[in-house]
């Protein structure tokens, strides 16, 4: 595993944005596995502002994201199809037919996650998956259990994950319950994965992962056995670590 220790928030999203660029330009139609949450905003932001020098070309990219809320439409302010659109793929030359996303609206949920696993597997892998950590050590939305979940699946939200998300909503009340979500296995199968981690509020969940035991009761520490992992933290995140 790389660790790339940032000074803070912006230095942290502007060397995250550059290893997503190098993957762009060295393979221009490449797949993207995509994540929402705050963390990536800023390197978001730092791609859509290097796309519009003329730096980056996403017009053959594809992207698939790991998650998004079941019941929430696509107009629905806190749905992950709208987080995507408002960050980044309204503001760069991707084909919004490339950008993929669970379907939200989709009440059936086997077929929609047998769905989903098809499409990944059409599109012939995530070549760099992109990823947060949650506070409980959740990567997308495979929240701590005492198994890992392999395939794309439906889950039910933790207290502890409804609890970071509402601040997005009115109120606890109206997070969604449950969501869709890639599974362990579908992110491990990723080419290469990028971590980014921001704040005094996640070092010590970034320590359990990557330097404690690996369990399914931290999700994300399954990642040490993964071949290709960058972490880019910032010092706050990194600070129980060094
Ligand atoms: C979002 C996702 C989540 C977040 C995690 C951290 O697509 O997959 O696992 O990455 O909840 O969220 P932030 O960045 O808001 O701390």
């Amino acid at each position: 595993m790389k660790i790339y220790k940032a000074k803070d928030y912006a230095d942290m999203s502007r060397k995250a944005a550059n290893i997503i660029s190098a993957q762009i330009i060295m393979k221009p139609e490449c797949v993207l596995g995509l994540a929402t949450g705050s963390t990536p905003v800023g390197l978001y932001k730092q791609l859509v502002e290097w796309y519009k020098k003329g730096d980056l070309d996403f017009s053959a990219v594809k992207t698939v994201n790991l998650d998004e809320y079941k019941g929430l439409s696509q107009d629905n302010d806190q749905s992950y199809y709208y987080f995507m659109h408002k960050n980044l793929f309204d503001n760069v030359n991707i084909s919004v037919e490339n950008t993929h996303i669970p379907n939200g609206m989709e009440q059936d949920s086997e077929k929609e996650c047998n769905r989903y696993s098809e499409l990944i597997k059409s599109l012939g892998g995530i070549d760099l998956q992109l990823l947060g950590i949650g506070h409980n050590g959740h990567i997308g939305f495979n929240e701590p259990s005492d198994s890992f979940e392999k395939q794309v699946h439906c889950v039910d939200l933790t207290e502890s994950t409804i609890e970071a998300n509402k601040r997005f909503f009115e109120s606890a009340e109206d997070v969604p319950r449950q969501a869709y979500t890639m599974g362990i296995k579908t992110i491990m199968q990723a080419k290469k994965i990028l971590v980014v981690a921001s704040g005094e509020d996640k070092a010590q969940i970034v320590k359990e992962a990557f330097f404690g035991h690996i369990t399914p009761y931290v999700p994300a520490s399954v990642l040490q056995l993964h071949n290709d992992v960058t972490l880019v933290a910032d010092e706050a995140a990194l600070s129980k670590i060094y």
